[in-house]
């Protein structure tokens, strides 16, 4: 998941190379804080050793060891170091310190620095020389060597090493931080085009906007727009087709039914050759209302969303409907009324209008059993309208809701229909900024087609009350 992520690949090439600096730099850091602590260590050693080596003297042919308090008060610090000295003559005889403290291999009048480790396993830091000491032709080779446990040196190295490693490491989380919050907002173009190209109703062909894309990713969103032409081509030329097969059938159809009418009102004492032609007569009709449905929905998605709307007045389209089925209405006995609480205007094409709400009502009148009722509703709900067809019918399952918008899809086959009167309502809707829902009717019983539309906004008066603000 990590990996698949350009973000998180992103991050990682630019914070590898940064790490690699931060460590490199941290082991610089501490060998410079190292070098340094050593060298204050080693100088104290050589002041402290020769602050005793000066004092050692010659007293009646002996060698005379005194340490000056000052040898060893030059290693006093808080970490409290043991300091351990050791005096012996040419002879490797001890005169004074500690004789667990060993002496380097070879080591001269010039003063050497040593690591050593004493027989407790302590680890010191050590300086020796030899001085000659003189008298009366006599030449003694006295060695003279101090040590000292490394608590102070590494303190002062931890000292000096932690504020530059602590600087380092926030340098690199706040580079990380940077890098993270400069990727989220540079990728954001990307996840905008993301969502567009995701986000889009299989209906909407139009191209994507490039204007405000980093031009890396120009080249994709051309490939991604040519591809969209092409298939908005494909779309369009197949709409084109069932709109053209739609309006060729048409001429034929009413011919036929013309032609079969014309038959049947021939006197015929053949009553199979009525009944065929009664049966003609019938799919003739269908096939005359599917065609006009494949036309109305091939017209209803070549329409341009939001092109050429104009305003419907709602209640006119609604008593029209009404006007047009209430024979049908009254044919099934069936109480048809309308409740409409405000004149309203809804923003759309007006036949395109009358289409949704004649299919809605057609299929609750057409649905709901003899002697029911079916109510259409209108009111207003801040700039929409809200249409309702309610029915006291056998309602629509569950499981059957999610699919009665499918062209062809039919929820029972009691009735006659074609199953587009659905995918016609949902195109209009959709068409026009709106949306179309199927529930349970009051008390579960009955079915509920709610519509919602925008209300029409005079564009004159819209662009009046911009510039009033
Ligand atoms: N008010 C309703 N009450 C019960 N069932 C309904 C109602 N409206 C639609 N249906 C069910 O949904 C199915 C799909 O409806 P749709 O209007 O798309 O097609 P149709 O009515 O079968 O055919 P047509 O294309 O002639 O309208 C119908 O077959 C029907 O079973
Ligand atoms: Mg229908």
């Amino acid at each position: 998941m990590i990996l698949g992520s350009l973000r998180a690949r992103l991050l990682g090439w630019l914070l590898l190379p940064l790490t690699v600096f931060v460590c490199i730099s941290g082991i610089m850091s501490l060998q410079n804080a190292r070098s340094t602590a050593n060298l204050l260590q080693d100088n104290a050693l050589i002041s402290s050793m020769r602050i005793i080596g000066e004092d050692i003297d010659w007293d009646n042919g002996e060698i005379v060891v005194q340490i000056p308090p000052a040898a060893l008060e030059l290693f006093e610090s808080p970490e409290r170091d043991n300091v351990f000295y050791k005096i012996v003559d040419g002879h490797n005889r001890l005169l004074a310190g500690n004789p667990d403290l060993p002496l380097p291999d070879t080591f001269s009048s010039t003063p050497a620095f040593y690591d050593a480790v004493l027989n407790d396993g302590r680890r010191v830091r050590a300086a020796v020389y030899v001085r000659q000491l003189f008298d009366s032709g006599r030449v003694e080779n006295v060695t003279v060597a101090v040590a000292k446990t490394e608590f102070s040196r590494d303190a002062m190295v931890a000292a000096q090493w932690r504020p530059q490693l602590i600087r380092l490491v926030l340098m690199l989380l706040l580079a990380m931080l940077l890098v993270y919050f400069g990727l989220t907002f540079e990728l954001r173009p990307l996840m905008k085009l993301k969502d567009d190209v995701s986000d889009r109703a299989p209906s909407q062909l139009q191209p994507i906007r490039a204007e405000r894309l980093h031009f890396e990713l120009r080249p994709i969103v051309d490939a991604i727009n040519q591809c969209i032409s092409r298939m908005s081509l494909q779309a369009a030329t197949q709409r084109q087709f069932i709109s053209d097969a739609a309006h060729q059938l048409r001429t034929p159809l009413t011919l036929l039914d013309t032609q079969i009418q014309f038959a049947r009102q021939r006197p015929s004492e053949d009553e199979q050759l009525a009944e065929a032609l009664a049966g003609m007569h019938k799919s003739s009709r269908k096939m005359a209302v599917l065609t006009s449905k494949l036309l109305l929905l091939a017209h209803t998605e070549s329409s341009q969303p939001g092109r050429g709307e104009e305003c419907v007045d709602l209640s006119a389209a609604i008593s029209g409907v009404l006007g047009d089925l209430v024979a049908f209405a009254q044919q099934k006995d069936i109480d048809l009324g309308a409740e409409i609480s405000d004149d309203m205007c809804v923003a759309g094409d007006e036949t395109l209008m009358t289409a949704l709400l004649t299919n809605l009502v057609d299929n609750a009148l057409r649905y709901t059993q003899r002697g029911g009722w079916v109510t259409v509703t209108a009111q207003r709900s801040g700039a929409s309208a809200v249409v309702q067809v309610i029915d006291n019918g056998p309602g629509i399952s569950a499981e059957a809701r999610s699919r009665v918008f499918e062209r062809f899809y039919r929820a029972s086959a009691d009735t006659e229909g074609s199953g587009l009167g659905l995918s016609i309502v949902r195109e209009i809707a959709n068409r026009h900024g709106g949306t179309v829902r199927l529930t349970p009717g009051k008390r579960g019983v009955g079915l509920l087609a709610t519509v919602t539309m925008r209300l029409w906004c005079d564009p004159a008066s819209a662009v009046a009350e911009e510039k009033g603000r």
